[in-house]
């Protein structure tokens, strides 16, 4: 059985720390799941990593419930949260009840959405009809770039209490979580010891509950932004690049494939077709 959005509730209660990751993929999300990754991220990030665009703005319904069943179908111990695209949940709480079910349908256990008392009360409605809702606060990729670009969040005591208020009002409106991005430290820090439930960090420090962050910086396969809290664990695109180089070179002098990569025919058969067509 798969862990529960009550079990990562319980990780702040227990004081254990949340780890989550950004999955859209069969075969990535298949190994972030073995990893033990307590919840597989279906972000909206996909728009920018997966399918090359500038930012998350394009991204449609369609793409997302589209990765939500590829990453479904490989999680087996992780909880998996989807991403409600830009203008699916903004418009009315009708579309965002409507297109938080085409993501449940699609295989998640929750949606996430960005937002702070803005929000509340379509968070309310959502789960009300029983679909968990992780909060998004701090930068709002789908909204905070549109005014001020990628900017650190909560920097002034102004901009803080609003953050504060924010994080309070959608624990009262019932989400599970929230998610901290580019969050002041400080902030962040007071947030988490104020509200009750889990906060889960991008870029805001070792003081929320848990940390999210995209797979392909984990793993150093994206390189167009290379943002500073994305810890590189590994430099994978350069061991690809030089995997399929060297995959090319053996094409080229034809030593792939080799004889244990081919298949054979029975000898006894060779040796009538042969004679058969004169080879
Ligand atoms: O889309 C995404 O990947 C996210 C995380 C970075 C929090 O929203």
């Amino acid at each position: 059985m798969h862990k529960s959005v009550q079990d990562i509730i319980n990780m702040k209660k227990e004081k254990k720390k949340i780890s989550v990751i950004t999955g859209y993929d069969y075969s990535l999300a298949s190994l972030c799941d073995k990893a033990g990754i307590d919840v597989l991220l279906v972000g909206d990030s996909a728009g920018m990593v997966m399918l090359g665009y500038e930012n998350t703005i394009p991204v449609t319904m369609e793409q997302m419930s589209m990765f939500t069943e590829a990453v479904s179908r490989a999680r087996k111990n992780s909880l998996l949260v989807s991403d409600l695209p830009f203008m699916s949940y903004q418009t009315s709480i009708e579309d965002a009840i409507n297109n938080s079910g085409r993501l449940i349908k699609a295989g998640a256990d929750a949606v996430k959405l960005e937002g702070g008392s803005i929000m509340a009360e379509t968070i309310s409605a959502i789960v009300d009809i029983g679909i968990p809702v992780m909060g998004h606060i701090g930068l709002q990729p789908q909204t905070t770039i549109l005014s001020q670009g990628y900017k650190v969040q909560g920097k002034t005591k102004d901009a803080a209490i609003k953050l504060i208020e924010d994080a309070k009002e959608l624990e009262e409106a019932g989400v599970f979580s929230i998610a901290l991005e580019m969050v002041s430290h400080e902030v962040a820090q007071i947030i988490s010891e104020t509200v009750n439930i889990p906060t889960i960090g991008i870029g805001s420090g070792a003081g929320c509950d848990g940390q999210v962050l995209v797979v392909q910086d984990v793993l150093g396969m994206y390189n167009d932004i290379k943002p500073k809290f994305a810890k590189r664990y590994m430099n994978l695109s350069e061991d690809i690049v030089k995997s399929l180089e060297d995959y090319k070179k053996d094409v080229e002098l034809g030593t792939f494939p080799a004889e244990e990569n081919c298949f054979s025919m029975d000898k006894e058969e060779l040796k009538k077709l042969r004679e058969q067509i004169g080879g």
